[in-house]
């Protein structure tokens, strides 16, 4: 089983949305995907409305997500750690007891532009626009994952 953490700062924007696309693209049961905020001002929230509307349109639903905060024990459940941006990077590294926590850790934006280490913005406080911006970015990076992670499938 391979498990995917999705992470962001409030797990109601970026992060829901990586979770939801990459579990649309990936129909295996061999796969666990799930995501997490390194911040706690949205523990148990659903994600954002502009979140749950762009994924709709593209026939998602992860309106029944909630969202949770990133633990250290993250680093024993999961085999891959994706960050939306380098504040979440320093973030989650922050935490990181070892090199192999700190290896599971990876800039989501790297898998379609390697060694670049560009950030997702962060749209929740701008429009619409951000947020289909948002989606195409992490669509295209979820390609490149659920091609790694099941080459077959
Ligand atoms: P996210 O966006 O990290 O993509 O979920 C944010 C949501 C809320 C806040 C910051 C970023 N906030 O400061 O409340």
């Amino acid at each position: 089983m391979t498990k995917v953490l999705m992470v962001c700062l409030g797990n109601i924007c970026r992060s829901p949305l990586a979770e939801g696309i990459l579990k649309s693209k990936i129909f295996s049961f061999k796969t666990f995907v799930d995501s997490a905020g390194t911040g706690a001002y949205h523990v148990g929230e659903k994600p954002d409305k502009r979140s749950i509307s762009i994924a709709k349109t593209y026939g998602i639903d992860i309106s029944s997500q909630k969202a949770r905060k990133f633990i250290v024990a993250d680093f024993d459940l999961f085999d891959f750690i994706y960050v939306m941006d380098n504040s979440n990077y320093s973030n989650v590294i922050s935490l990181a007891r070892n090199e192999n926590d700190k290896a599971k850790v990876k800039l989501i934006l790297n898998e379609v532009f390697p060694n670049e280490d560009l950030d997702i913005p962060d749209p929740y406080y701008g429009g619409d626009f951000g947020f289909k911006n948002v989606y195409k970015m992490l669509d295209e990076a979820c390609d490149v994952i659920a091609k790694k992670i099941n080459p077959n499938g």
